[in-house]
């Protein structure tokens, strides 16, 4: 498995990394359906705006296992995962096949190196009850940091 940097022609595997997200417990929406809601859209059109960077994990032929990218929302139109608009937002996917192998953690380690690297203050994601993406995230310093700590928006804040 090797990573390479994300790039605009990476929309399509964006979609497809955002539908599976958002299907992560069973099927809920359609690719159509991620397309026409904005709040789901958003994650992927656009992308990379200012700052926006990420990664994609591929096996030896270059096929897409994985991918991790980090978004900055305006408060117009925030993310699920919204904290502040110097905060970007994480989305990270691994396909079916590949999971519980690495790729998640590598993809996450080199997004939080990156953004270290930058000075940024932080990375935000948004996580759903019961998902357990959430036990890779606390591995990795992410804490609840929505309205009353709930669990479902995190916060890594890189101290000074
Ligand atoms: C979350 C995800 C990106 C992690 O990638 P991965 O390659 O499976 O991760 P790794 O192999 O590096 O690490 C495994 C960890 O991932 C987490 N994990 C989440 N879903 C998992 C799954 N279906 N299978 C295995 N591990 C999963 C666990 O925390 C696991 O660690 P643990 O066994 O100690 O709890 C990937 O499982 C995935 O795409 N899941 C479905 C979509 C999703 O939920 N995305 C996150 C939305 S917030």
């Amino acid at each position: 498995m090797r990573l390479r940097a994300a790039t605009a022609g990476d929309q399509g595997l964006l979609a497809r990394a955002t539908l599976g997200n958002v299907n992560w417990n069973g099927p809920r929406f359609t690719a159509d359906q991620v397309r026409t809601n904005p709040h789901l859209w958003h994650y992927v059109a656009c992308w990379p705006g200012p700052g926006d960077f990420g990664y994609v994990a591929e096996d030896e032929a270059g096929a897409w296992i994985g991918v991790a990218w980090l978004k900055h929302f305006s408060s117009r139109t925030p993310g699920y995962g919204f904290i502040d608009e110097t905060i970007p937002e994480l989305s990270i996917h691994v396909i079916a096949s590949q999971r519980g192998r690495g790729a998640g953690t590598r993809l996450l380690v080199a997004v939080i190196d990156e953004a270290r690297r930058r000075l940024l203050p932080g990375i935000s994601l948004s996580v759903e009850p019961g998902n357990p993406a959430l036990r890779l995230y606390t591995r990795h310093g992410f804490a609840p940091a929505g309205p009353d700590h709930d669990a479902s928006t995190c916060l890594l804040a890189f101290g000074a």
